[in-house]
């Protein structure tokens, strides 16, 4: 049985007021973004950089609001459900350093989510280190004490510590060099549970397609391909086909000649 729709995108428009001195000039980034995710789904989005990825990830989880249209959790405004659900949602950021408070210990870091919804930690900080593979006495080290890779682990058990209905990673593997990525891109495929949505950003489409069965690519002001990743070697438009190109092997549609006139198939 396929899970029901949790997030829906419903042909959103979003633009920003240019910084002009005498014309009040809005730009559109996006035009008619529409998809639907079900829970328990990992969706990756991707598209070039400065395509809106991170603009659309904040829409997703209330942190903004969409110019037209409506971007909804569970049929009501993302944003609403976001007040209505304190520490139901959470994100892990590509700058770790920043993120975690630097006069906090690992404990109070980890701890972040529960102290907002007043739970009891009761050992809940050691057995997240346990899941993130770090040692439990990390707990009383302070953020500047450990390597990038183990402080970003650090926010992944923060963002998992209220076990959140949705968790968005802003290219939360982007800064880590390559064997970290990949170390960190096998322990987010242990950690996934099935009522957990995830939406994993990034410009990197291995680490998408590593971790996430279905990829949403963003380009010219909407989803321009939606598409299982089992199946991306059948993508048909422009974005999805040259991203593809640039990272795998694939022998694409495009390659083949198939791809339809206006590059959007
Ligand atoms: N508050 C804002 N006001 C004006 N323009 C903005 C604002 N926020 C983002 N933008 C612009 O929107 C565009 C999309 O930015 P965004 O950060 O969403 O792209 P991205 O796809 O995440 O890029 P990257 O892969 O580099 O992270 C950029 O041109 C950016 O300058
Ligand atoms: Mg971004």
């Amino acid at each position: 049985m396929t899970n029901p729709v949790l997030i829906e995108a419903r042909h959103i428009a979003k633009s920003y007021l240019l910084p002009t001195l005498f014309l009040r000039k809005y730009k559109d980034f996006f035009t008619d973004v529409d998809f639907r995710i079900r829970r328990g789904e990992i969706v990756g989005l991707a598209g070039p950089s400065g395509v809106g990825k991170s603009t659309l990830g904040r829409l997703i989880i209330g942190l903004d609001e969409p110019s037209r249209g409506e971007m909804l959790i569970e049929g009501i405004p993302a944003s609403r459900w976001r007040k209505s659900h304190p520490a139901r949602m959470s994100i892990v950021m590509q700058d770790y350093a920043d993120s975690a408070n630097p006069s906090w210990t690992v404990r109070q870091v980890i701890e972040e989510p529960l102290r907002i919804l007043r739970e009891k930690p009761k050992g809940r900080a050691e057995e997240l280190l346990r899941a993130v593979e770090l040692p439990e006495s990390y707990a009383d080290r302070y953020p500047h004490q450990l390597s990038g890779g183990q402080l970003q682990r650090v926010c992944i058990a923060r963002a998992l510590a209220a076990n959140p209905e949705i968790v968005l990673f802003d290219e939360a593997v982007s800064s880590l060099d390559v064997p970290v990525q990949a170390g960190i891109l096998r322990l987010l495929k242990k950690l996934h549970t099935p009522d957990s949505t995830w939406i994993f950003i990034s410009h990197d489409l291995c680490a998408i397609a590593n971790l996430c069965p279905r990829i949403l690519f963003l380009g010219e002001g909407k989803v321009v391909e939606d598409v299982e990743t089992a199946g991306s070697s059948r993508v048909r438009s422009r974005v999805a086909t040259q991203l593809l190109r640039s990272v795998l092997p694939f022998e694409t549609e495009a390659k083949a000649g198939k791809v339809a006139p206006d590059g959007t198939g």
